[in-house]
């Protein structure tokens, strides 16, 4: 069967999911399940400077992955969001396939659907929207949705959100390694640092047990900052094995990703996580992405190197990073 969009595929209504979402037994949902009595790490940004430094940096160093609050995010600003996001893939199917991205062609803002490129790779259970939201320089309003018209609105406010938390996280982070506030923002492009909006939708899934919405994997990103809609879904790795992240109203969750790690030479770990469908619930989530602009150069930090400590990653452009990954080849 070819599957263009799992949306569409979804209203069919099949009680099995088609082969190609079957994952091989141990990727499976139903024999890979999360431990139990293990939570993620929960942190407020509103307690004192000295003990957000070392929370943050602890989080990030043993899981690469925490949930944050007292963000000052306000709670309608998250809901409008939400809300505009539910409302486009609402939208009729022709009218969302008017955006429609094809990465094979380096178009990759729009609406799309990962596809396989070879026969041993499986699908996953969903469809996503994702356009560029910074910095103002590069960003193309012509590929963001129309519809809702409060879109553009809404996504702009949140944004300025983003840059503001994705500072003060970078601030912390950094005086977590011992650099000055400025420091892994400026090797992250300085103002030219890039945030990307991606929406994932994931409709219900007839055998969430077999499938999987997003398949193990780590970030390219500096760091992901993802709100969620009320369907739990998301797993982090944690000691070898995998920690649902439980719904919690108004926190954001953030991964560290493979640039940070790299710049920190592994001091702090890109986490490695998955995502779950729901049988009856359509899951949804608004990941932003921080990177760094294409020709920024990262590697590890040298004040971070010495004879105990050498570079355990190399040192390349962001455009080479994100090459090398998409097409699954070595760093
Ligand atoms: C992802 O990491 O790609 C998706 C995570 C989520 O939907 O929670
Ligand atoms: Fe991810």
């Amino acid at each position: 069967m070819e599957v263009k969009r799992i949306q569409s595929l979804a209203l069919k209504q099949l009680k099995e999911v088609p082969p190609q979402f079957i994952r091989s037994a141990n990727e499976r949902p139903e024999n890979s399940k999360a431990i139990e009595g293990v939570t993620v790490p929960l942190i407020s940004l509103s307690q004192p400077h000295h003990v957000l430094v070392k929370e943050i940096a602890e989080a990030a160093s043993e899981w690469g992955f925490f949930q944050i609050t007292h963000h000052n995010i306000s709670e309608t600003l998250i809901q409008s969001l939400q809300e505009v996001g539910k409302e486009f893939f609402a939208l009729p199917q022709e009218e969302k396939e008017a955006y429609a991205n094809d990465p094979s062609k380096g178009k990759f803002d729009g609406y799309g659907t990962r596809m396989t490129k070879n026969l041993e790779e499986k699908l996953e259970w969903v469809d996503y929207f994702f356009h560029l939201m910074a910095p103002p320089s590069k960003v193309n309003y012509h590929l963001w949705p129309k519809h809702p018209s409060s879109y553009r609105e809404v996504t702009e406010n949140y944004k300025k959100e983003m840059l503001r938390v994705t500072e003060k996280v970078l601030e912390v982070l950094s005086e977590g390694l011992g650099l000055e506030r400025e420091g892994l923002k400026a090797k992250l492009g300085g103002e030219m640092i890039e945030l990307e909006m991606k929406i994932n939708m994931y409709p219900p899934c007839p055998q969430p047990h077999l499938a999987l919405g997003v398949e193990p994997h780590t970030d390219m990103s500096a760091l992901t900052i993802l709100v969620p809609n009320q369907v739990p879904g998301l797993q982090v790795w944690k000691d070898n094995n995998w920690v649902a992240v439980n719904y919690l109203q108004d926190a954001l969750l953030v991964h560290v990703g493979d640039q940070l790690e790299v710049l920190s030479n592994g001091r702090y770990k890109s986490v490695l996580h998955r995502s779950l469908v729901n049988k009856e619930k359509m899951r949804m989530s608004w990941a932003v992405f921080v990177v760094p602009p294409h020709q920024a150069v990262i590697g590890p930090i040298p004040s971070l190197i010495n004879d105990h400590n050498p570079p355990k990653f190399s040192t390349k452009t962001f455009a080479e990073y994100r090459y090398r990954k998409f097409n699954k080849l070595s760093q």
